[in-house]
């Protein structure tokens, strides 16, 4: 039985036939009158969740919190973070608030195999420290005596987006270094963004970070191998490669050496990391050298604070749990299949793509935790980009399109300007902040309200192209400032939304088994092509399907 047929579930579907689904947006706002916000919102240190514009009540509210804990949200949250094997299908706990813990926290002893997780990460800080602090402070020499100037991160996935996306997120918060220092990143498979970097690079002054839990991607080896081969050229021994041009960071230490990175320029990681929660970990050493140690210690700060709300609030109060159960009421009850993040922030231009690793890689599920078919959605579509940009892209769709969806905004209320700056280009600045967050607030109720957003009779519109229909839900998550100790909340917050749900789902949001068969079929396609290409085999001798067979054999004849 899938928590479809529990007693919760028939609860829920009960109050949306009768309380919800006969009502517009605008209505249940007319029936709750200016109460709505007040019992639609929740805020908590630095941020603020209005939900008053989503398609529910206090009541649904009151109905899935009683779903949440009938599937054991208290229990399923103790064992994660005390270390319990909440990742079933590997075995394994999934600790990333230990990251981010200090020493006192709760699970602050918590032992894996014999080891101190607490002292593992102490550890790991240190080493990351070392790195970073040689790096910014100029101490850091390339082969011939030069420092180091460029870092190049090679990673993808949860090796590559955190780290990214927290980078550029939080530019403005860069250390000063002793010399010009630029990190980069380099993810895609096919070399191009190599390629294009190299042309512009020096070898003496380059440093790669090889970024892998595992040890074995063949996107991040392949690219790896690249760089190397680029170092080679100049660079005369692979030892001095290894000691003055690479850094790494996985959880096979042997893996890391036997390519060629000496001890002392790796960082460790555990198994009980995920990938997509690994930014807080040793793959977050982009952060470390650009934010500096006390930069990174902040992000990590903030995460910890969220993490003592999600365990400590009550359901009605904890922002992870009501905007996971926001989430359950749209996908389950609403039938809303598709969910867009749009960032109010320049800055956070790469927050979509990072949560929708967290989220579809997370909770793109179809079996529960016991091998049963699940018998409802489990994670929606997840697309975005910065709200203001896509005004001009796909809010088309988000207006007068078919696809029904619900859609998160998340803004700044404040952007402090540069002191550097004239007082005229400040007064421009914080002009068009006023403006960014007037777009926000104004999208959101167009999509809610639709046409009634205007004074007018509507039957003086006379093109039916000009409609919006509206009824459209959103959540708007406000913070004060973007600042390290802020963002690492927001990370935190939608890390924990998507632990809810699947507690409440019944799934494994800890494994990505998804990912694997494609990995492995790609493995015997390139050996397939490659003997096809030396004359070893025939087509005869591989039996791919038509498609694929015409698809290669196009290949075959271009490169003839
Ligand atoms: O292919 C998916 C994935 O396994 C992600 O979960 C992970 O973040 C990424 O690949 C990179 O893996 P690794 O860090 O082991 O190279």
């Amino acid at each position: 039985m899938t928590v479809k047929q529990s007693v919760a579930w028939q609860a829920l579907e009960a109050h949306l036939q009768k309380d919800i689904a006969p009502y517009s947006l605008k209505q249940l706002f007319t029936n709750a009158g200016a109460r709505r916000f007040e019992d639609l919102s929740v805020a908590t240190d630095g941020l603020l969740l209005d939900f008053s514009k989503q398609k529910l009540t206090p009541d649904t509210f009151s109905l899935l919190i009683d779903l949440a804990q009938q599937q054991g949200l208290g229990e399923a949250t103790n064992a994660l973070y005390s270390g319990g094997e909440v990742n079933r299908s590997e075995m394994r706990p999934a600790l990333h608030t230990a990251l981010r813990a200090t020493p006192s926290d709760q699970g602050g002893d918590i032992q894996i195999d014999g080891q101190q997780v607490s002292q593992l990460v102490a550890n790991n800080l240190l080493d990351m420290e070392r790195i970073a602090t040689k790096i910014q402070q100029g101490e850091w020499l390339g082969y011939s005596g030069q420092p180091i100037t460029t870092v190049i991160n090679i990673g993808v996935g949860g090796s590559d987006i955190g780290p990214h996306m927290v980078c550029h997120a939080l530019d403005e918060f860069r250390v000063e270094t002793k010399f010009p220092l630029e990190i980069m990143f380099v993810s895609s498979m096919d070399g191009s963004q190599l390629a294009e970097m190299l042309q512009h690079l020096d070898q003496a002054s380059t440093l790669f970070i090889i970024a892998s839990k595992t040890f074995t991607t063949i996107d991040t080896l392949a690219n790896a191998e690249t760089a190397r081969a680029w170092l080679r050229k100049r660079i005369p021994s692979d030892s001095l490669i290894g000691q003055h041009h690479l850094v790494g960071c996985s959880a096979f230490p042997q893996r890391m050496a036997a390519w060629g990175i000496p001890v002392e320029n790796q960082i460790a990681l555990w198994d009980w990391v995920g990938g997509r929660y690994s930014l807080w970990s040793g793959i977050g050493l982009p952060i470390a050298i650009k934010l500096g140690m006390r930069g990174f210690k902040q992000l990590l700060k903030g995460a910890h604070a969220m993490d003592d709300h999600f365990q400590n609030a009550k359901p009605e109060q904890n922002l992870p749990v009501m905007l996971a159960l926001t989430g359950i009421w749209n996908i389950n009850f609403l039938g809303l299949k598709a969910h867009t993040l749009l960032p109010y922030d320049g800055r956070l231009k790469l927050l979509p793509n990072y949560l929708s690793q967290l989220e579809m890689e997370s909770n793109g599920k179809s079996v529960t935790n016991t091998g049963e078919s699940v018998d409802f959605d489990t994670s929606p579509v997840i697309w975005g980009d910065v709200g203001a940009n896509a005004q001009h892209a796909f809010f088309q769709l988000l207006h007068q399109g078919t696809p029904a969806y619900y859609a998160d905004f998340i803004v700044p209320i404040k952007r402090t300007a540069s002191s550097e700056y004239t007082q005229a280009t400040r007064t421009q600045l914080d002009y068009q902040q006023a403006l960014n967050l007037a777009n926000c607030v104004a999208q959101s109720r167009v999509l809610m309200l639709g046409d009634d957003v205007l004074a007018w009779d509507q039957s003086m519109v006379t093109s039916p192209d000009r409609l919006y229909p509206g009824n459209h839900a959103s959540s708007t998550l406000m913070f004060d400032e973007l600042t390290p100790e802020n963002l690492g909340k927001l990370i935190a917050l939608y890390e924990h939304k998507v632990f809810v749900q699947a507690v409440v789902w019944d799934i494994n949001p800890f494994d990505q088994w998804g990912v694997e068969l494609g990995k492995q079929i790609a493995k015997t396609t390139l050996s397939a092509i490659e003997k096809r290409q030396a004359g070893t085999i025939t087509a005869a001798d591989v039996k791919f399907d038509a498609s694929t067979e015409g698809l290669l054999n196009h290949v075959f004849r271009q490169q003839s």
